[in-house]
């Protein structure tokens, strides 16, 4: 056989696994109702119109945001290297707004660019860290470091201005909303800051609307796979938040972040505070045409980005989902299961 002929029969081949490897995907995408608890795609229905990347690296709408900031969350001191920081400034910023105190600690992020709407800096300013985060004199540690810190069970609170930055994100969604009553999922609510901080946003105010908008209120549904962190998120939020509870603006349960929580769904927003290994599929179903999912993805202790999906369809091809990747974290996984506990 010529050469010519060779590479013709190379190319034909490589169209056809192509076509097949794309057959094979949709088919996986196909039945996006699967109750799979490891979330994998079933594969017994197929339709060409159901496709939706719910791998990033296979996904092929990924935009790349400019902000190139990089985020640690695991429980052991962040990494970052002397590269990291040359590389953006802002690495340097988020990384230095430690306070004194919480009305300095947000002064500093505003200062740094990362607080930067009213909306925001009103609800940090109102919502304490010092009821959520450890307060360890031994350690030297304070709940206005700009730290992640570790809460128990491998988990951790995460950094102020990781927190700073999902409600960021997440406000102009909710500002366009048409409800006037938005609905919030925060799964891994842990410590319970980012869970109190969004109700206090979306609690009804004496004079009208919410922090967050004057014509809209809320509600925001925390979960957690380990009842023991639902229960803290429950005493922590008893210290100063215990209103937003007592008047149903937040409700926390024990719940798989990988099914959401399809009872409540659409939300509005969804935010998840561990790394999922790919798009779970039952969330970006979750998600109301108009709203965001913010959730970082990749593999534990590997190459993991914050990712911003928006809904633009009601349905669930890859034109009704626009993601964006934000910046380079490292965030504890988004676990299938929760390990048993030792006692
Ligand atoms: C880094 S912590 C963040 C906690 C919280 N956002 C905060 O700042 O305090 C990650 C949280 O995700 C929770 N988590 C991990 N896998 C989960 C899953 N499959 N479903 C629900 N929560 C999960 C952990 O228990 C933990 O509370």
């Amino acid at each position: 056989m010529t050469r010519k002929a060779l590479s013709r029969v190379a190319s034909i081949s490589l169209a056809t696994t192509t076509v097949l490897l794309w057959l094979v995907y949709d088919t996986h995408a196909a039945n996006p109702d699967s109750n799979n608890s490891s979330n994998r795609l079933n594969h017994s229905k197929s339709s060409r119109a159901a496709f939706v990347p719910v791998n990033p690296k296979e996904g092929p709408k990924v935009n790349t945001d400019s902000s190139k900031l990089f985020y640690a969350d695991s429980p052991d001191e962040p990494e970052r290297t002397n590269k990291d920081d040359n590389d953006n400034n802002n690495n340097m910023r988020a990384w230095n707004c430690h306070g004194r105190n919480q009305r300095d600690l947000v002064d500093r992020m505003m200062q740094a660019k990362i607080v930067r709407t009213d909306s925001v800096q009103e609800v940090l300013n109102r919502v304490d860290r010092q009821h959520y985060a450890p307060n360890n004199a031994q350690q030297q540690s304070s709940p206005y470091m700009d730290s992640p810190q570790p809460i128990g069970l491998g988990q951790t609170i995460s950094a102020p201005h990781m927190h700073a930055h999902v409600l960021e994100e997440i406000y102009p969604y909710l500002k366009a909303s048409k409800t006037d009553s938005v609905k919030i999922l925060d799964v891994g609510c842990g410590s319970g800051y980012l869970t109190a901080a969004l109700g206090r946003w979306v609690a009804p105010q004496e004079q009208q609307g919410s922090i967050l908008d004057s014509t809209k209120t809320g509600h925001v549904y925390g979960i957690d796979i380990y009842p023991h962190l639902v229960d803290m998120t429950t005493r922590n939020m008893q210290k100063a938040d215990q209103d937003l509870l007592d008047q149903d603006i937040v409700s926390v349960q024990v719940s798989d972040g990988w099914k959401g929580l399809p009872e409540a769904s659409p939300f509005d927003a969804i935010h998840v505070g561990a790394a999922a290994a790919e798009f779970p599929r039952a969330l970006l179903q979750q998600l109301k045409v108009g709203g965001v999912l913010i959730i970082p993805v990749g593999p534990e202790g590997g190459v993991q980005n914050l990712y911003r999906v928006e809904r633009l369809g009601d349905g669930f091809t890859q034109d009704d989902f626009r993601i964006t990747e934000l910046l380079g974290v490292r965030y504890v996984p988004l676990v299938q299961q929760p390990p048993p506990r030792a006692d």
